[in-house]
């Protein structure tokens, strides 16, 4: 199945999603950026997947950043369209474009911690399990129908980065499996739902 991966900084979700392409059937045509220095750029050109950046800080309004988006993503003609990490708030014309099509991982256990420094928070609110979300793309900032999710303890000796390693660890088995569940056609979004073989999950 056809992808676009967007991105915006490291880059490792792009990179388990590049290493487990062959076995999850997924074939991304391209890997898109808002930051050019984003070192997941140079992890894509490794594996000869053409890259574009586009700076959102040329453009004026939200809007047309993401018309812009737009235009270049659907030149690629993907069937799925994969957020990694992509740092940029989108406007709800854009989601809606792609609704049922676009997924994004989160590293918290949602509906906790939408937004930003997820790890931090997890930590200053004396959590006792953090972790990984993943759900498809709706208006709703982080907010939209959860598909799968992974667990890790919070230990006592925390620190964020600590914890985001491990976290991280999990987001690198998650995000394959489940866009492997969609280039399947198992995972649909269905009346609101993410549905995996016709379940509500
Ligand atoms: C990950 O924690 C992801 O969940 C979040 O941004 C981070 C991206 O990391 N949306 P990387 O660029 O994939 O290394």
């Amino acid at each position: 199945m056809k992808a676009v991966v967007l991105i915006s900084g490291s880059g490792s979700n792009l990179q388990s999603l590049i290493d487990n392409a062959n076995d999850i059937d997924l074939e991304i045509e391209a890997v898109i950026s808002n930051k050019e220095t984003a070192y997941g750029l140079q992890r894509a050109q490794q594996a000869n997947i053409p890259t574009q950046v586009i700076d959102h800080k040329q453009f004026s309004t939200r809007e047309d950043f993401d018309q812009k988006l737009g235009q270049i993503i659907d030149q690629y003609k993907p069937e799925i369209i994969i957020l990694a990490g992509f740092m940029r708030i989108l406007t709800s014309e854009f989601t809606q474009k792609y609704v049922g099509k676009m997924l994004n991982i989160h590293p918290s256990l949602l509906p906790k911690f939408q937004g930003l420094n997820t790890h931090q928070r997890a930590i200053d609110a004396k959590e006792i399990e953090h972790g990984v979300s993943v759900h498809f793309v709706t208006a709703e900032l982080d907010g939209g129908p959860i598909i799968a999710q992974s667990r890790v303890n919070v230990l006592a000796n925390d620190d964020a980065t600590s914890l985001a390693k491990r976290v991280l660890a999990e987001e690198h088995k998650l995000f394959p499996e489940v866009v492997h569940w969609f280039t399947q056609g198992r995972l649909v979004l269905e009346g609101g739902h993410a549905t995996l073989d016709g379940r509500i999950l």
